[in-house]
């Protein structure tokens, strides 16, 4: 009689670009704060309704309605793929009521007559898609027409001198590497092209997992759009830096910024 074998095959865990990425880049639980502070320290009262423009995964929105019982957010995007995914991997997490008061609109920023909100966010830079003043302004147009009363379009932005070249970053993680590579930068027409690399210890390197084609625009010149578009004041939020002269992750309002290799800020346009 021939003995039986049983053989244990180790396969690697199917390749999760989404969960990569939010390790990588994202920290929801800290962009409500921000979101909710700033409302309260430009208008005096906490804010109920979110809207997560451009949410992709939308994990703004599930952090928002965890802060309790009235918060109310609603995810805006054109890609079905990163909603099927929030649906599916962080709507689920919450409670029933903390559910109930997500909503996510598979939809262009651009269309008229999206749900109203006290504070409107445009995270990870995904504003930089529009490439001209027009869109730029289209877009600021109509999110100051769908916010409420007093209300705050919340946008970050990024530059520095590292910004306009190519170049290629790598920050190592336990069990996996994030690479952000910047192809190109086009000082005749600020256009740049980055792409998110990832490299799972022990494997190969993932290359252009996701890839941005983006204008890059400076403070000012958002300012002056929003301006433009009806907003009554702008502001700007500027990271403090740590003693070895790295971000420290808080943001003060301020009218002068420091000269950086590297930097985020938030621009902020209050109806
Ligand atoms: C850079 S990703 C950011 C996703 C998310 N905000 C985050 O921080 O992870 C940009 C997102 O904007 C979406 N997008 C691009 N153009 C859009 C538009 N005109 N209207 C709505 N969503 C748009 C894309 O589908 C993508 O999910």
């Amino acid at each position: 009689m021939k003995a039986k074998a049983t053989v244990k095959t180790k396969t690697a865990p199917a390749f999760d670009k989404y969960a990569y990425y939010r390790r990588s880049v994202q920290a929801p639980d800290n962009d409500v704060q921000f979101l909710r502070d700033t409302y309260k320290e430009l208008k005096g009262k906490e804010p109920v309704t979110l809207r997560e423009d451009f949410c992709g995964t939308f994990s703004i929105c599930c952090e928002w309605v965890k802060m309790g019982p009235k918060y109310k957010a609603i995810g805006i995007d054109l890609d079905s793929e990163p909603i099927l995914y929030g649906l599916t991997h962080y709507l689920p997490k919450l409670a029933p009521q903390q559910r109930d008061r997500v909503k996510v609109l598979q939809e262009n920023v651009l269309n008229p007559g999206l749900p109203k909100a006290d504070v409107i966010a445009a995270f990870n830079f995904s504003h930089y898609i529009f490439k001209e003043r027009s869109m730029m302004k289209s877009y600021f147009h109509n999110a100051y027409s769908t916010l409420n009363s007093g209300g705050l379009l919340i946008c970050d932005s990024f530059g520095g001198s590292m910004c306009q070249e190519a170049n290629e970053e790598e920050t190592e993680h336990k069990d996996f590497s994030y690479f952000w590579d910047q192809e190109s930068f086009d000082p005749v027409s600020n256009h740049a092209l980055f792409h998110i690399h990832f490299k799972p210890k022990g494997q190969k390197k993932i290359e252009k997992v996701f890839t941005y084609d983006w204008r890059m625009w400076t403070i000012p010149e958002l300012r002056e759009m929003m301006r433009e578009t009806g907003f009554r004041k702008t502001h700007v939020y500027w990271e403090g830096s740590t003693k070895a002269g790295d971000g420290n992750g808080v943001f003060t309002r301020t009218e002068k910024g420091e000269e950086c290799q590297a930097w985020i800020a938030y621009v902020v346009g209050e109806k």
